[in-house]
């Protein structure tokens, strides 16, 4: 049954061109232009440099060391390091025969039921000369996009070459891989990154790149990107490219979000009850033109770190949370934000 062992003749394969191969041949580029996004250039290469979720990244560094890997999810939001992580670990893996053994597709690629029929199976036939315990990778990033069709033709192969061939798949939402797949493979979860996680992130790409930078750009480099180190670099990289500066202003108006500053002037007016200075500040970021729903967006994460009685922050959220479903609904009026605001400088005055 083909595999290692079956065919003598490697068969020709089609050898999609691997992230990593990327990173290497801009690498040289690089001295050139000097123009490469900075999520590329500061791509961790070893397991040391992804930051967070250690749990998931140890046990997937002692699979590495043993070279018996099993097949593998992993699922998590957008920029966490998921791509990254699998690129390391098929790199400690395969070494100088990466290029070789590993077949990498993602949602760019066409992976209908043809293409796991073809050209997985054909690679998965494929013989490379692998050190013993070693096996071909299969990349299958992105593979919440494929079809339940092709992941249903996926089952069998994955169990037929599995003394030659692993698996690793990454997605964002695990429920969207059918269960078969899920339980053939090892299911690791990534979540969000903290703060200080992505703050240390940026100051050391700060340092990198000679950017000059104030502890409030930062901070607001931290907050727009809520968890997501590639958003995080991409922010402070257009920052310092277009402002040559990353404080928290230019970074507000490279993200094109309200700066929280004012919004947290404004729910501090609504504890105080003051209803038309908090009117009035809501009108000012409206005709700045934000939609209802950055805007209601925004208003949550400021309310969750204002400096304010506990029940009433509870009694805020409540109420936030009431405006954003009606948000979502279409009712994104700016009489509807002014409603909140009005239910909001209500709670004060009660409390
Ligand atoms: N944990 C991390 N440590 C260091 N850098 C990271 C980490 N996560 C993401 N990055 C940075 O963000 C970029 C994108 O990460 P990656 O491609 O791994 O995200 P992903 O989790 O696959 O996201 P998606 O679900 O959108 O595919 C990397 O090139 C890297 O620069
Ligand atoms: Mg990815």
């Amino acid at each position: 049954m083909g595999g290692e062992n079956g065919a003598e003749e490697p068969m020709d394969v089609e050898i999609m061109p691997s992230t990593s191969g990327y990173n290497i041949k801009n690498k040289e580029k690089e001295g050139k232009s000097g123009h490469l996004p900075w999520i590329e250039k500061h791509r961790p290469q070893v397991f040391s440099e992804i930051v967070g979720n250690e749990d998931t990244v140890s046990r997937l560094s002692v699979f590495a060391q043993h070279g018996n890997c099993p097949n593998i999810i992993i699922a998590g939001p957008p920029g966490v390091g998921k791509t990254t992580t699998i690129l390391c670990l098929a790199r400690i893996l395969l070494g100088p025969t990466f290029k070789e053994a590993v077949l990498e597709l993602n949602a760019s690629n066409e992976r209908g039921i043809d293409v796991v029929r073809n050209k997985i199976k054909m690679f998965a036939q494929k013989k490379v000369n692998l050190p013993k315990g070693k096996h071909k990778i299969i990349i299958l990033d992105e593979a919440d996009s494929m079809t339940e069709g092709a992941q249903q033709a996926l089952r069998r192969t994955m169990e037929i070459y599995s003394n030659t061939t692993r698996f690793a798949l990454a997605c964002n939402t695990s429920e969207k891989i059918i269960e078969p797949i899920q339980s053939r493979c090892a299911m690791l979860r990534y979540g969000k990154l903290s703060d200080a996680q992505i703050l240390a992130k940026i100051i050391e790409v700060c340092t990198k790149e000679n950017v000059s930078y104030t502890d409030d750009g930062l901070e607001a480099i931290v907050f727009t990107a809520q968890g997501d180190m590639r958003q995080a670099l991409n922010n402070l990289q257009s920052t310092s490219n277009g402002f040559g500066h990353v404080n928290s202003e230019n970074v507000f108006k490279v993200c094109d979000e309200p700066h929280p500053l004012l919004v947290k002037e404004m729910l501090e007016f609504c504890t105080q009850a003051n209803i038309s200075k908090s009117y009035g500040v809501m009108e000012h970021l409206w005709k700045m033109g934000y939609s209802a729903e950055d805007l209601i967006r925004n208003i949550f994460r400021v309310c969750k770190n204002l400096p304010i009685d506990e029940t009433l922050k509870l009694d805020f959220i409540k109420e936030i949370g009431i405006t954003h479903l009606g948000i979502v609904d279409g009712i994104d009026s700016l009489l509807q934000i002014n409603s909140l605001l009005a239910r909001l400088c209500k709670r004060a005055m009660q409390s």
